[in-house]
Order: C-alpha cells, then structure tokens, then sequence
C-alpha cells in the first residue's frame, strides 16, 4: 500500500517547515529511534529468522561496534551532541566494558558467525580514549566471531583530535585499522570553545599527520552552523582540512535539539539564521567542488582519486552502507548489505527481504551502560528497542538514503518494488519541481539547490502518513508477525 497525497497537504506541509530548524539534520533513517519500542521477542527467534532468510539471497555485513564513553566537557555532551554516551571514568571503567563486550561477540557465535564482512567500524562515544592494547584486544574478538577479518576491507576507528597520539595510532594501525574518522567540528580556536572540548587546531593538524605517517584514509567531520560562525570562518575550516591532505569530509549542519546546551535559548541566539545555513551550504558545495571534492551525500566528500591508493583512502564503505541497502547492476538486484552491532547503542539493520510479505528488522542496544551490562549478566542480548518493518517501511528507508544521495534513481525504485514512484508521490514531485527544488528525467529525480539543503524535511514530509500510524502501535509482540518464513537449501 502506498498513500497519496494532496496538493494541498503537500503544500501546506511544506509552507509551515520551510522557516522551522529542523532536528533530523545527521543520520537520519525511517523510521527514527523515537518510533522504536521495546522488543517483547527472544532476540534469538529473529537471528534464526534472519538466518532463513540469508539462504535464499545474498548479503554482505558492516559491522559496527559501539563505545559508550566520553570525556566530560562543561556544558555536559560538547554542547551540541545528541548521541548516546557515558562520561569517562577512567581506565578500571573502560577494562569492565570490554570484558562485557567479549561476552556479548561470544553470543552473536552462532547466528553471525558464517557472515562475510565487508566492513568494521567503531564508533562511539570516543573509542580512542582506550590504551593502546586495547585495540588489538577488540579487533580479535571480531576476528574469533568472523574466523578472521579479510585484509582488504575497510577498518575505521572514530575518535576526538587530542586523545590521537603518537602510541595509540600505532596500536591502531597494528591492530588492523587502516581509516580514522576525526570528529573535528571547528578548528578555529575559539569557537571550539562553545563545545567545552579542549581541542587546539595544533592537535588536529598533529594528528592529521600522524595518520598519514602511519598510511591510515583520513576522514574530518566539521559543522556548520555553529554558534557565531561566519561564512569566512567556515571556508577557512573547508580551506584547512583540505590542505592538511583529508581524504574524506563529512560536513554536517549543526543539529539543534532535545536538551543540548546549544538548543537553550541563550545559544540559540547566537546560531545563524536559516538563511544564513543555507547560504553556508550553498558556498561550502561550490567552494569544495572548485577543489575537486566530490559531493557523495548531503554532508559528505571525497577527495578525487588519482590512484588505487587514494581510491582505497577516499572510500567510505561503512557510511555508504547507511545510504544504498540494495545492490543492483542492469536491474537486477545483486545483493544487500545488513548493519550487525555490538557494543553499547549498537543498532543492527536487517533488511533481511524485498517483496511485500517479508520482514525486515532494525534494533538498538541498550543506550545505559548499567542496562547493557545487566542484561548480559542475565544471559540475555543487550537490546534496549527496535522496529519491525512492514512493506512500506521498507520502501520508505530505500527513499530515505537515495534522497542522502540527492538522487533517487526511480527506475530502481521499480525494478525493487514493482510501483511507479513518479506516480506514487505525484504532487509531492509536481510541488518540488514548481518550486526548482528537483529535476526529473528518464531514471531518476535529482534534487537540486534548496531542494538539497531540505532533503531531511522532505523526508518527513513522505513518511508523515505512515508515521502517524507507527505512532498509535504500542509494543511488538509475536501477534504483529504475521509469517515466519523457513530455511531453504
Ligand atoms: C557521535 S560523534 C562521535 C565521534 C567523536 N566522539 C566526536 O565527537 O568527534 C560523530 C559525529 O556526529 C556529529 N554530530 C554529533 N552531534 C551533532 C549535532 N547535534 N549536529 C551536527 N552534527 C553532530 C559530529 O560531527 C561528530 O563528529
Ligand atoms: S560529540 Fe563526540 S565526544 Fe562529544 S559527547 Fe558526542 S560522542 Fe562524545
């Protein structure tokens, strides 16, 4: 089922959102987080589940693992963050965790342990606040669960400038990583102290060249946005980052949200006007393009590659597997790619089938440190809530990381789930194409100018029907499965 909607909802939708912050600005799927519930299945039943449907097509697996902790900053969280995570008590903390997490890749032995990886990243938090024999000690528990991590596959470590030093990006590099993902944010002096982090430009640049010393892709995330940020402070961040040889920026709009320093009015009076953070996108995209950066989704760039080596450097492969879960060539679908997580808020995403009566999964751990080492205490998996996709879940996240893209390719779109989607969403497309928000051709509809710089709130826009649904369902229960399907050999 797929629901239409009037020029007029579509319309009147976007007259009120065009001059509202939006707060789904970074990493934003169908559904978000806030739809998820509390799962009242074994979480064994959809592993074996999943294990069904593995059979009968193939997948590849991103795996994530999670780190919980970070250094405490004043105001709480950097100010601006709105992901999970726990401050950082010292070392003692860190040991305990990763003895809970060798438990938890122990429990994942019979269900992943037959998958193929095609990439590993560990995220967080701020896994490089560990010592450097922790590194080494994570990377072989994957090893054990997987019977051996490929060589070749992309192995990220994200983590904050000041904590990279010399010893840990070694133990880094040895443990097997061969990309680190700097969670920069400003780089001038001075506004990085809004974030209470105390980050120096020296620090980044000092381990910008410490990666390239020990020959690890280098990827910067940087905001705009910031609490009195000008236009100039911004290129010359853009400026900076490139001629310190990044091989990869992800350039977010700052999120304002939830309880975050930065969301408290006295920040927010300090934050550029929209118009001012479109402007920024406008010139950010114009100034990075002139430096032969390629645009690859709404905040991220690659530097342009002139051998296999900046090729390997400027590949994103886990991010990537957040923006296209279907692999096609000449409109058959290859395969998929599934997210497995460990560790703390670890989301796994199993879109496990394409056709209308299968059933996919998404699931997050526990997002409390003393929940997630409870529940593995108890014997059970850590996971704190979930969501069940029916059909049109499914095609909604498709959309949703095709539009990341600024392009939805609708021929795919077809060739996966037999609708034409130009006719779907008709006064959807007939309103961005009025406004010169979109271009349409033969394959695909190309989003443009304005229309890329609110592709979080046309998200909102064609999930808003199905979300007000989502809404009224409490709990997931055995009841709302309605097939189970059976391995096939
Ligand atoms: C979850 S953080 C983890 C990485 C690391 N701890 C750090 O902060 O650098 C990953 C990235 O998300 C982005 N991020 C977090 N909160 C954000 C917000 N409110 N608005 C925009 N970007 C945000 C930041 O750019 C950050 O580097
Ligand atoms: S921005 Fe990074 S370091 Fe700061 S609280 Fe969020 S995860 Fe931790």
């Amino acid at each position: 089922m797929t629901y239409h909607f009037s020029k007029q909802y579509v319309q009147s939708f976007i007259d009120k959102e065009e001059f509202r912050r939006q707060s789904n600005k970074v990493l934003h799927g169908h559904p978000s987080p806030a739809h998820w519930k509390p799962l009242q299945e074994p979480i064994d039943f959809l592993l074996d589940e999943r294990s069904g449907y593995a059979m009968r097509s193939e997948f590849e697996v991103n795996l994530y693992v999670g780190t919980p902790f970070c250094i405490k900053t004043k105001p709480a969280r950097c100010g601006f963050c709105l992901f999970p995570s726990e401050d950082y008590e010292g070392n003692k903390g860190v040991e305990r965790y990763i003895a809970y997490l060798k438990k938890e890749f122990e429990m994942y032995k019979p269900f992943y342990g037959s998958d193929t990886l095609a990439s590993i990243y560990f995220g967080g938090g701020t896994p490089n606040l560990y010592r450097p024999e922790h590194y080494g000690q994570i990377m072989e528990y994957v090893d054990t669960l997987y019977g051996g991590v490929p060589a070749d596959i992309e192995k990220t470590l994200e983590g904050i400038p000041q904590l990279f030093n010399e010893a840990k990006l070694r133990a880094i590099s040895e443990a097997g990583f061969n990309r680190v993902s700097m969670g920069v944010q400003q780089l001038n002096d001075n506004l990085i102290k809004y974030s209470g982090r105390k980050q120096t430009r020296k620090q980044v640049f000092d381990a910008v060249d410490l990666c390239h010393k020990y020959n690890l892709a280098n990827s910067m995330d940087l905001i705009y946005g910031w609490p009195e940020q000008t236009m100039d402070n911004m290129l010359q961040d853009l400026k900076d980052a490139i001629a310190a040889g990044v091989h990869h920026l992800t350039h977010y709009e700052l999120n304002v949200a939830g309880r975050s320093d930065f969301a408290s009015p006295k920040k927010r009076a300090l934050l550029p006007t929209i118009e001012t953070n479109i402007e920024m996108y406008r010139m950010a995209n114009e100034y990075l393009h002139s430096e032969g950066f390629e645009q690859v989704t709404v905040y991220d760039w690659s530097r342009k590659a002139n051998s296999d080596d900046d090729v390997r450097k400027a590949s994103y492969d886990y991010e990537h597997s957040m923006h296209d879960f279907v692999d096609q060539e000449n409109g058959e679908i290859q395969k998929t790619r599934q997210v497995c997580g460990i560790g703390y808020s670890a989301v796994n995403f199993h879109p496990n089938g394409l056709d209308s009566d299968d059933r996919s999964w998404i699931y997050m751990n526990q997002t409390s440190l003393k929940d997630y080492c409870q529940d593995i205490d108890d014997g059970k998996f850590p996971i704190g809530r979930g969501f069940m996709y029916n059909h049109q879940d499914v095609k909604l996240a498709w959309l949703f990381q095709s539009m990341q893209t600024m392009s939805i390719n609708h021929s795919n779109y077809e060739n996966i789930f037999h609708e034409d989607l130009l006719a779907a969403y008709a006064e959807v497309w007939n309103e961005l194409a009025r406004r010169q928000w979109i271009k349409i051709t033969d394959e695909s509809i190309e989003f443009i100018d304005k229309g890329q710089y609110y592709i979080p709130m046309l998200q909102s826009l064609i999930a808003s029907v199905r979300l007000e649904e989502i809404r009224s369902v409490k709990k997931l229960t055995v009841s709302d499965i309605p097939v189970r399907i059976e391995a096939t050999a």
